[in-house]
């Protein structure tokens, strides 16, 4: 076996550790159970510590959306434990650090409108049925920031972003002369550009000229996505989350080696939570993206404890877990996360997606819970052993003087699965199967919470 790079030590078996070598860690890991199984506690603290003390130096994005001050607790311990204090960056909605929504403010153009494009269009709820609208509306909502960066003097801040989506998509006034005028500055600007410049100038007039004329169902159908998306983006809390104080690009952290904790109340406020992690995340995973394939590049972690917060959809955009995900393990990216069951994914992507972006995970850690798809998948990869089925048959014809009926004893060998349907019910807090690559630990493990004198 590869050496591990992480170890968690277990209670039960005495002596047990769940073990990760690297390889392991880039096949992405997920625990899976019920409310207070333990998943927090006994897996993704514990591995979080981990993650920090690892000699190798690996760049971490924390996200806390839960912000009961236990993530950012056990990430400051760790940190100063580990000597890696310095690292340490905290993003907590008090203004002081901000994240950059633009990826990097002071090079923003064409490309990153693009990204920022489809970064955005990745929070649009999803739905196999609604792909012509979702299509639509990342087409327009493209425009509408290519619009906004090539004026000459474009004004790129949160605040400047915000006013264009309300502005241009949200109360779209015909013939409004605000915006005719940038169109026609265009014009004049697009005779001094290369030619697959020119081509985009073309585009951004023309879907301007389209936006006009769309007739008013199809244009207030694009409006209330429009909604869905400034809704959250401008509420108080995001404009904590995205602008004034030092702004911190992900891709920097992650490249650095740094440890990144963004904490949020996603229980109070879901939206917001859900926008800030998203950010975060796809920042993450371009940032990953990007670097060069290289198997000895250092690692890079993204750690989730609720995945349903910030998971997404969909094909054709970087941003979907079911893309990303496959994706980043070539080149040292890795997510750890948790989900309390599969059933509250499919209500945010969908079975089908969600089926999808589960089969990246190559580690799965089950602790309690009456999911009855987690049951199949436990007790289908969890594998079996072999055990006897004996069968003793006795005879029931009259006892005769001096005959002896003898039972008649059958033994079979049979395979009976390892965790059978229902026994993730009955698992104690912190106990859990798991997965781990081809590794099964098809033995209940009782692992030890990250902080022993709770
Ligand atoms: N260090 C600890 N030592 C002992 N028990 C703990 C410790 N930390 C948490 N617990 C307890 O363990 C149980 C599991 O908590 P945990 O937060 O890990 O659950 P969870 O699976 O993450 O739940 P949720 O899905 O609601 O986040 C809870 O009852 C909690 O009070
Ligand atoms: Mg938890």
């Amino acid at each position: 076996m590869t050496k591990a790079l992480i170890e968690l030590e277990c209670f039960e078996p005495a002596g047990t550790k769940l073990e990760f070598s690297r390889e392991d860690l880039l096949g992405h890991s997920l625990a899976l159970g019920g409310s207070g199984s333990g998943k927090t506690s006994r897996f993704v603290l514990p591995m979080v510590r981990e993650l920090i003390h690892s000699p190798e130096r690996i760049g971490l994005i924390i996200l806390d959306t839960k912000a009961d001050g236990q993530m950012s607790a056990a990430v400051r311990r760790a940190a100063i434990e580990a000597g890696r204090e310095k690292d340490l960056i905290v993003i907590d909605g008090s203004g002081e650090r901000t994240l950059d929504i633009f990826g990097d403010c002071a090079n923003f153009g064409i490309d990153g409108v693009d990204t920022l494009t489809s970064l955005l269009g990745s929070l649009i709820p999803r739905d196999s049925k609604n792909l012509y609208w979702e299509q639509t509306f990342e087409a327009l909502l493209r425009q509408a920031l290519r619009l906004m960066v090539l004026q000459e003097r474009p004004q790129l801040d949160y605040s400047a972003l915000i006013g264009q989506l309300i502005r241009y998509l949200l109360l779209h006034r015909l013939q409004e002369p605000y915006y005719k005028e940038q169109v026609e500055r265009l014009k004049t600007q697009r005779a001094h550009q290369p030619p697959p410049i020119q081509c985009i100038y073309d585009e951004v007039t023309a879907t301007h000229r389209m936006w006009d004329t769309l007739d008013v169902r199809t244009r207030s159908n694009l409006q209330s996505m429009t909604a869905s998306l400034t809704g959250p983006l401008n509420s108080p809390l995001a404009h904590a989350y995205f602008s004034g104080g030092e702004s911190c690009s992900v891709a920097d952290k992650t490249d650095r080696g740094q440890i990144l904790l963004i904490s949020i109340d996603g229980i109070r406020h879901a939206k917001v939570a859900r926008l800030v992690a998203c950010v975060a995340k796809g920042r993450f995973y371009e940032a990953v993206l990007r670097r060069e394939r290289d198997v000895a590049r250092p690692l890079a972690g993204l750690v989730l404890d609720d995945w349903p917060t910030a998971i997404t959809g969909g094909w054709g955009n970087l941003y979907s877990d079911i893309e990303a995900l496959a994706m980043i393990r070539s080149r040292g990216g890795f997510l750890v996360t948790s989900a309390q069951s599969l059933s509250a994914i499919d209500s945010i992507v969908g079975v089908a997606d969600r089926r999808a972006a589960l089969a990246n995970f190559a580690n799965l850690i089950f602790f309690r819970g009456r999911d009855p798809e987690v049951d199949l998948i436990a007790s289908n990869y969890l594998g079996d052993y072999k055990d006897r089925l004996i069968d003793t048959s006795h005879h029931e014809l009259p006892k005769k003087m001096g005959i002896v009926t003898y039972p008649v004893r059958h033994e079979r060998e049979i395979r009976v699965p390892a965790v059978p349907i229902g026994a993730l019910a009955r698992l104690a807090t912190g106990e859990a199967y798991a997965l781990v690559g081809a590794q099964a630990y098809p033995q209940a493990l009782c692992l030890i919470p990250h902080n022993p004198v709770y």
